[in-house]
């Protein structure tokens, strides 16, 4: 198992680390997710390998406890309702706002809404985890069809990606607000399955937003997008994107998240966002996460190792005498914790004062 400092060991059932025998017996990591009873609270987060058949088959044999499979994108809808239109049309130019040209080429990551809905039914032939849909965009047009379709092939639940960044200068934070909710709120309605949401950090009051989408219909939330940035090539000057997978470091804005929202909405949490090791996921379900999930670790290590991750956990649970995930998780959420304020302003400030610490022996 991954070692822990004295300064960041997480502290056991009533908060003490418990110095006597370790626990004896099986540890039950069975777990809550959008009203699902899941088997593990390590889920494999969107990804190209959770579209592909044989890497699903070797998450469930490793033990995971759902899957997301990869993004449906607004833009594939819009590009095929436009194709369709255009091939309606008299002239081959007769629809020059047809967004063909601008289009990303999604065919070798997703290759639209036939195929998906068929991966959706063989996602759910070749494993026996729920199986969570992915829709990613940001208007409300036809995703409500859309939820409804996944739904019927067997999706039991929909994770609803508002990817957005919010370039327009002319629109401001609420409006934005008022966007998702309405979004949220039309593919909740449409859909009978539960329809979490996952979002960027980005937002000036995160806290209340996360509440009203609980309101709007969303059964969970998960934190956070990580946002690819784009970046200068020197020698053409050209702008591209880049990617560069998640590493442990990132794991502490969804950690405080969960921490700070645990217990104060009705939704399940789930993390998302640099979780690598066993102790990356004991953190995060300690902070209050209903289940961890990741795609950069699996793509790094490969699916197997889902259950390296889950041993691990399940090592650090036995040491510390938890019997079970549901007993620890938010056991070190922010209504809990000896010290609340360590997740807010003070954090910042004992951060800044230990450093300075240290630099000045
Ligand atoms: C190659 C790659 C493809 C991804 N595709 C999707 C996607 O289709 N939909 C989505 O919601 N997230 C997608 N993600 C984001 C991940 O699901 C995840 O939320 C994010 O990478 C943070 O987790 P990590 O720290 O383990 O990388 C993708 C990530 C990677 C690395």
């Amino acid at each position: 198992m991954t070692s822990w400092t004295d300064d960041d060991a997480p502290p056991g059932p009533g908060h003490v680390v418990p110095s006597g025998p370790e626990f004896e017996g099986e540890v039950d990591l069975s777990v809550d997710y959008l009203g699902m009873r899941l088997r593990s609270p390590l889920v494999a987060s969107a990804g190209p390998f959770t579209g592909d058949l044989p890497s699903l088959k070797a998450l469930d044999a490793a033990g995971i406890g759902a899957v997301v499979l990869p993004s449906l994108f607004e833009e594939q809808l819009e590009h095929e309702s436009g194709q369709f239109e255009a091939l309606s049309q008299y002239g081959s130019d007769a629809n020059p706002e047809a967004p063909a040209g601008y289009v990303p080429n999604l065919d070798d990551y997703n290759t639209g809404v036939a195929r998906y809905l068929n991966l959706v039914r063989d996602a759910k032939k070749v494993t026996s985890v729920p199986i969570i849909a992915s829709l990613n965009g940001v208007t409300t047009g036809g995703w409500t069809r859309y939820a409804r379709l996944l739904s019927e092939a067997g999706a039991d639940a929909i994770e609803l990606n508002v990817y957005r960044v919010a370039a327009d200068i002319e629109v401001s934070g609420r409006q934005i607000e008022l966007e998702t909710l309405a979004l949220v709120e039309a593919v909740a309605g449409a859909a009978s399955v539960p329809v979490s949401v996952k979002l960027g950090p980005s937002y000036s009051a995160f806290g209340n937003l996360a509440r009203q989408l609980a309101d709007a219909g969303a059964a969970g939330l998960v934190l956070f997008n990580r946002f690819y940035q784009p970046d200068i090539n020197l020698e053409t000057l050209a702008v591209g994107p880049h990617l560069v997978l998640s590493t442990s470091d990132e794991l502490r804005l969804p950690l405080r998240w969960c921490a700070i929202l645990h217990g104060r909405i009705d939704a399940s949490l789930a993390a998302t966002t640099g979780i690598h090791t066993g102790a990356d996921l004991a953190k995060v379900l300690l902070a209050g996460a209903n289940v961890g999930m990741t795609p950069s670790a699996l793509l790094r290590e490969g699916p197997d190792h889902a259950a390296t991750i889950l041993g691990e956990l399940e090592s650090w649970m036995q040491e510390t005498g938890y019997g079970s995930v549901m007993e620890m998780t938010g056991a070190v959420s922010q209504r809990t914790v000896r010290d609340p304020s360590q997740f807010e302003r003070a954090n910042y400030l004992d951060t800044l004062t230990r450093y300075a610490g240290t630099f000045l022996q």
